[in-house]
């Protein structure tokens, strides 16, 4: 059993999941099994490492996922991401009424690195203000039909998000459910547009709103729910009322962490004003990209730790999204406790086919460190992580011993004939 087994053993403690159905008892509604694996050939006559995951219930050919956004907007792009291979599709976040959605463009800045303003640098953040899906509910609805009927083995996602109101909720659930997708993720995280309107990262942000609003989606859902985090908090696990928590405790199956990071990508130093520029003006939006990775990488740490420590138990589940553009960096978020990855501005830059790229990159590394299974290192770095003070100590004893050694032999019998004139000079003290 790998270290890291925390994510599926039983969850200890109550909670609204002890009122209701089991996630098993959920899906006894849908059976699913996928059988499509991504294999690169080897010739060392090794088996090849395996990287499909089994994540609350739901079979993946691998772990990569594309997150909810531009690379999940429609039909045609949908079956794409299928067709290359991705492990399962997050849509676009729909909502019961679309009309009133209302994008603007441009609606994307990008940061390059290099020097200011540099046409050519690397692309290391994105922003944008693109609101939840414009397109009619309706149309969505009758697209994931299709694409389920189509691809019944492979793993669909509904991606939702409502305002402050039990009954839309519960109708949105109801109506995104009947298509016949595989979970929901609840967008609680979206930091521009939608807050203002008292959505997303305005109930994500807020732990007696989330509590509520989790209630209400957890009493009507019967296929697993993943509650998407904001990294815009003062702290995603520490302080009691955490939303990652709360989400679990009210009885979500998993968390997906991070949405995008409230930014202003940058001030056109010729006209001084904000970008992107809409008419003249601007809005905070969401980064992406490269640049969060590291922020991403911080989140899930923490959630994983919260979980293995509270949560040890139940079939949970945690995906890891921010900046992956490498199988080395989905690599990192399984190594901190992630089942699945998820990719979004990645797709946007490097097309659908990026998806070959990580699994081989993936297979790469596991096949460096004799892993044959993503449980294999799943979560194994996350013991590695501890306070300051720790490494304090952990330091001052670590200099203490090798001032020890210095000091020379321990005793006569530790004299060797190799090192013999070093450990006599080790004990003379000019
Ligand atoms: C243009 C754009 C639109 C997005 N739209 C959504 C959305 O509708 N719902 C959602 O939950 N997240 C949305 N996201 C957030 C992404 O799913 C993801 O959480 C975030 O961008 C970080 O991952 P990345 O660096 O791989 O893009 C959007 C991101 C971008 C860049």
């Amino acid at each position: 059993m790998s270290s890291t087994s925390f994510l599926s053993t039983a969850m200890g403690g109550t909670s609204l999941k002890d009122l209701r159905p089991s996630p098993d008892h959920r899906r006894e509604f849908r059976p699913r099994s996928v059988g499509l694996k991504i294999r690169a050939s080897v010739d060392d006559g090794k088996p090849e490492p395996d990287l499909s995951v089994r994540v609350n219930g739901l079979q993946m050919p691998n772990p990569f996922v594309i997150g909810s956004g531009p690379p999940g907007t429609n039909y045609t792009v949908m079956k794409r991401a299928f067709d290359e291979g991705w492990g399962g599709v997050i849509a676009k976040t729909v909502s019961l009424d679309a009309s009133k959605v209302v994008n603007v463009t441009p609606r994307y800045a990008r940061l390059r690195a290099g020097s200011n303003g540099s046409a050519k640098g690397q692309i290391i953040g994105w922003q944008n203000i693109e609101l939840i899906s414009d397109r009619p509910l309706e149309t969505m609805l009758k697209e994931f039909k299709q694409l389920k009927e189509e691809y019944p083995d492979r793993i669909l996602i509904g991606s939702i998000m409502e305002e402050y109101n039990k009954a839309a909720w519960q109708e949105l659930i109801e109506r995104v459910e009947e298509t016949g997708v595989d979970a929901l993720e609840i967008n609680f995280s979206c930091p521009h547009g939608m807050p203002e309107r008292k959505m997303g990262a305005a109930v994500g942000q807020d732990c007696a709103l989330l509590e509520e609003v989790c209630g209400w989606i957890n009493e009507k859902a019967t296929v697993p729910v993943w509650a998407k985090m904001t990294p815009n908090i003062t702290d995603i696990t520490q302080v009691s009322s955490s939303p990652a928590r709360v989400a679990l405790k009210s009885g979500c199956e998993g968390i997906a962490a991070i949405n995008t990071i409230m930014s202003v990508m940058g001030i056109d130093l010729n006209t001084l004003r904000p970008e992107p520029c809409v008419e003249g003006y601007s809005t905070p939006g969401g980064y992406s990209s490269k640049a969060v990775h590291p922020i991403a990488l911080a989140k899930v740490m923490q959630i994983a730790q919260m979980m293995k420590s509270e949560f040890s138990g139940n079939d949970l589940s945690l995906s890891g999204i921010g900046g992956v553009e490498t199988g080395g960096d989905a690599a990192e978020f399984i190594l901190l406790g992630a089942n699945t990855v998820q990719v979004c501005t990645g797709v946007m830059m490097h097309g659908y086919g990026v998806v070959k790229k990580l699994c081989a990159e993936l297979q790469d590394f596991m096949r460096k460190h004799n892993f044959s299974s993503i449980e294999d290192f799943r979560g194994a770095s996350l013991p590695y992580f501890t306070t300051h003070t720790d490494l304090v100590q952990r330091q001052q004893e670590a200099i203490r011993q090798r001032k020890a050694i210095k000091k020379g032999l321990q005793s006569d019998k530790d004299w060797t004939g190799d090192g013999f004139v070093k450990e006599t000079e080790s004990m003379v003290s000019n």
